[in-house]
């Protein structure tokens, strides 16, 4: 029987995950849906019921409504509990299981490129909901986590939170300092830069082995990144956690491995069209 799934957010049109999740069916000839609805936050709750009663297999969740779908539940996976958050939704045998692989996905991307975790520092700007899931991620994988952010007191809330789970993690204000000299790898979780903005500081000093993230894709090179790259690091745009964290939520509805390739193509193709658009 045809399985269907779906995204759900608000606002959503430009979501790329039916793109990258339909390719992904086609790569393996799964009989199976990926649908994209808007569903705005007053409607979460009928929105939920809904998918359960047209029989949708599982869905993913996006902004707005990550944190309030919690409480429409059944259970929540460890990563669920852990980021207090839900990406992924999957029914089985009646029952709401909440996931989180947004996390997973971002710990993933930049493996290859870090040779290894644990004992590695990380620092991270900002301290919204997509840091505290990359956060806790990479304090799970063994790294001192420092978190900047522009209001410190989220920073030490959410240092609090990863002390909590066991992690080493400190806290601080959005600033260069003398951290740069040292850290392995370099996470902008900020929504700055989605416009074309400059970041608020230069990251000039920079340890040359620093591996330097933004997770913005759209565009591909935000301005910190450009800097970053023009002063020798390692960049990676956020293109890839969307890929593998939409490759975790794949493999926890359908089993077996995710086509990755197919999926980032894909990814890649949306994006372009949706520039020219
Ligand atoms: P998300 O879930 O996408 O992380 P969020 O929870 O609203 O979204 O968090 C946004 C993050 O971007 C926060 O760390 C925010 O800093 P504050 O907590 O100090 O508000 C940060 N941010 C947004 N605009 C910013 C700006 N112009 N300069 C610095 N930080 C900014």
């Amino acid at each position: 029987m045809e399985k269907h799934y779906a995204v759900i957010g608000h606002p959503i049109e430009h979501s790329l995950s039916p793109k990258m999740h339909k390719a992904g069916y086609e790569a393996l000839g799964i009989v199976a849906e990926y649908h994209r609805f808007n569903v705005e936050p007053s409607h979460l709750p009928g929105a939920v019921e809904g998918l359960c009663a047209l029989g949708f297999s599982g869905w993913n969740v996006t902004i707005p409504h990550k944190e309030h779908i919690i409480s429409l539940l059944d259970t929540l996976t460890p990563q669920a509990k852990r980021a207090g958050a839900v990406n992924t939704v999957k029914i089985q045998e009646g029952q709401r299981i909440g996931h989180n692989t947004d996390g997973d996905g971002f710990v993933r991307s930049v493996e290859g490129e870090l040779n290894g975790f644990k004992g590695k520092k990380a620092v991270l700007l900002g301290a919204g909901g997509a840091s505290k899931g990359i956060a806790l991620a990479l304090a799970e994988q063994g790294m001192k986590v420092h978190i900047l952010n522009r209001k410190p007191e989220r920073a030490e809330a959410l240092v609090q939170v990863i002390q909590r789970e066991g992690g080493t993690a400190t806290a601080g204000v959005l600033a260069p300092g003398s951290w740069l000299e040292d850290v392995d790898l370099l996470v902008q979780t900020t929504s700055v830069g989605l416009h074309g903005e400059a970041f608020p500081f230069s990251v000039q000093g920079i340890s040359d082995r620093a591996l330097v993230v933004d997770i913005i894709f759209n565009p591909s090179e935000t301005a910190f990144l450009h800097e970053a790259k023009q002063l020798g690091c390692r960049t990676l745009n956020g293109l890839d956690m969307l890929l593998y964290q939409g490759a975790y939520a794949w493999e926890f509805w359908l089993g077996g491995q995710a086509p990755v390739e197919a999926m980032r193509q894909a990814l890649k193709d949306e994006l372009l069209q949706q520039m020219f658009k």
